[in-house]
């Protein structure tokens, strides 16, 4: 991870910057809004383009189980949502943290297995957060897919230890493949922007021939131009809401399956710091703005 990337980190985890970040409405452009509503209405406006969606419902680290329900809940009722909507592709993505795994990993179990159960045969993919957690969202990962086919889990590039996960992972897995977003210690994890591309590139090449569905997740176009290159047609390319929307229908105007990622709801400060401090341009934006006059 650059160094500027672990900067813009650590100056947005103070707490001026989070209210003149609420102040500004800067979420707006990387979150659909507050509320399920707002998501929906989303996903139906990227269907419109000829998009696929992934529902987040925001929210991470939760540290009462009363969290974990309420969080498990807002799972619940995006599935019923989705499939109220027939004509939209719609999956879920979870963070385990969100469902209680700092709390317990059975918990979180509990928790995402109410939510698979309600979710039938829509797409759940486990977000991966960072690598402390890595294990045990493993874990739960392949306790649940016994029973569930519609599962999937998120591997992160960055990381040394991905290669050995992608080969540990079951034949016909349904896996994103990231760069990773988290700030991660050189110990555990590549620094230099190159090794992690060429680590993305290797992990392809191993999940394509363990036959699993792999989801490009990235708004890098080298990378989502070696995916197209290799020829493997199991294949989804993803990218977030708001960020390369000139990518997303270039992809799409080619014939190609892209599904956006829609976050919603009102803990979205978390995932605006990550955004934001992987294009740190957004960021002196930002801030120039904010210390304009009014
Ligand atoms: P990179 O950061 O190099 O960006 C490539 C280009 O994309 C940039 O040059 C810029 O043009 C544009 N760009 C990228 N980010 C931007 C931004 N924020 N604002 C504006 N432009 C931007 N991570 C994780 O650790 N666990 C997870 O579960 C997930 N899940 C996930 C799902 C999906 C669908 C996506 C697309 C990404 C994730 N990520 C993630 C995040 C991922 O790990 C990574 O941090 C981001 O995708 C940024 O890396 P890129 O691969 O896009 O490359």
């Amino acid at each position: 991870m650059s160094v500027l990337r672990a900067s813009v980190l650590r100056l947005t985890a103070h707490p001026v910057f989070r209210s003149a970040a609420v102040r500004s409405g800067i979420w707006r452009r990387f979150v659909a809004g507050e509320t399920l509503r707002e998501g929906m209405e989303t996903a139906q406006m990227l269907r419109a383009s000829g998009m696929a969606v992934i529902l987040d419902h925001l929210g991470e680290n939760v540290s009462a189980q009363a969290q974990a329900t309420a969080a498990t809940d807002a799972y619940v009722d995006a599935a019923e949502s989705l499939h109220a909507d027939p004509t939209l592709d719609g999956a879920i993505s979870v963070k385990l943290t969100q469902l209680g795994l700092d709390l317990s990993t059975q918990l979180a179990t509990e928790n995402l297995s109410r939510v698979l159960d309600t979710a039938g045969s829509t797409l759940v993919m486990i977000d991966m957060e960072s690598h402390d957690y890595v294990d045990r969202t493993l874990d739960v990962y392949r306790k649940l897919r016994v029973d569930h086919d519609q599962i999937g889990v998120c591997i992160q590039a960055c990381l040394h230890r991905s290669t050995r996960d992608a080969f540990d992972l079951p034949e016909g897995a349904i896996v994103r493949l990231v760069k990773g977003a988290y700030l991660e210690p050189q110990s555990v994890a590549f620094a230099r922007r190159a090794e992690v591309r060429a680590a993305f590139g290797g992990l392809f090449a191993t999940l394509a021939a363990r036959d699993a569905t792999i989801h490009v997740a990235t708004h890098d176009p080298a990378l989502v131009e070696g995916a197209r290159r290799f020829g493997y047609d199991r294949v989804e390319y993803q990218m977030l809401y708001g960020v390369r929307t000139d990518l997303q229908r270039k992809l799409v105007a080619d014939g190609l399956p892209v599904r956006v990622y829609v976050p919603y709801g009102g803990e979205w400060y978390p995932y605006l710091t990550r955004r934001l401090a992987e294009r740190p341009a957004t960021l002196w934006f930002f801030l120039r703005n904010l210390a304009r006059p009014r």
